[in-house]
């Protein structure tokens, strides 16, 4: 029997809970995370030209050029080890209408049709505490925060048992003001985008992260295997 596939994608502002709610979806349901601000991350640690100036772009909270994220997206859609698995979830991609048309190019070809594009809707005034207290593996990449999901033993990751445990370089006020401002010019109209192909689900970002989880799940068809 054909296995099922979901693609979908998470929008959102920084700080929304993307990352976080894509982690429970690798975990629970056997997705594959592909976080065009991970892939840029390792860029910028790569010590190259190109890594260099990511960094500088990321670092002021301005959107890396379209040609850079679709091109790294479309080299993890091309990989034959990412098939076979029970969908893709799409973090922080796309964030342009220049980066869905492509994104929906891509899928088109691969005669995978996108399930659903969920937004997460937070208000401002939350993402400041929601950024400013998080801090993620360097290992496995699992989300924490400093009041709201602290590591059960300090310094030591609950998923993994890592003690890399990093804060990211632009989560701070001014280049989280610069992000939230790229997020309302370029990324939201998204969400009309999405509305009109009948594919967006907006839900409330504020609700505790089991909460967010379950609204996430209700809103996709059962897993695979289920
Ligand atoms: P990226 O890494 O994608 O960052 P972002 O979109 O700004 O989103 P964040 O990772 O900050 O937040 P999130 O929504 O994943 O929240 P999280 O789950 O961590 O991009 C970084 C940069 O890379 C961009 O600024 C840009 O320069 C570049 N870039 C990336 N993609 C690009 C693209 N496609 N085009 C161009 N440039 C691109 O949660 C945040 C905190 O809140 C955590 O501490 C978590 O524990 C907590 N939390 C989560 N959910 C809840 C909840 N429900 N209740 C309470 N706390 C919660």
């Amino acid at each position: 029997m054909a296995r099922t596939v979901t693609d979908i994608i998470l929008l959102g502002p920084p700080g929304a809970g993307k990352g976080t709610q894509a982690h429970r979806l690798v975990e629970e349901r056997g997705m594959v995370q592909l976080s065009t601000g991970d892939m840029l991350r390792a860029a910028r640690s790569s010590g190259t030209e190109m890594g260099r100036r990511v960094a500088e772009v990321m670092d002021k909270g301005h959107l890396v050029t379209d040609d850079i994220v679709i091109g790294l997206i479309a080299e993890k859609l091309a990989d034959p080890d990412a098939a076979g698995h029970a969908g893709f979830i799409f973090d922080g991609f796309p964030r342009t209408l220049a980066q869905a048309d492509a994104l929906g190019d891509l899928l088109e070809r691969m005669g995978r049709p996108l399930a659903a594009a969920i937004e997460l809707a937070v208000e401002d005034e939350v993402l400041v505490d929601r950024v400013s207290g998080r801090f993620t593996c360097g290992n496995c990449g699992e989300v924490y925060h400093d009041v709201t999901r602290p590591t059960r033993k300090p310094g030591v990751c609950d998923a993994c048992g890592s003690t890399d445990l990093r804060r990211r370089a632009d989560d701070n006020a001014d280049s989280l003001r610069q992000r939230l401002m790229e997020y309302y010019k370029k990324t939201s109209p998204l969400t009309g985008y999405y509305h009109a192909k009948g594919l967006l689900v907006r839900l409330d970002g504020l609700a505790p992260i089991d909460r967010v989880a379950a609204a996430i799940a209700a809103a996709l068809p059962a897993p695979v295997g289920a």
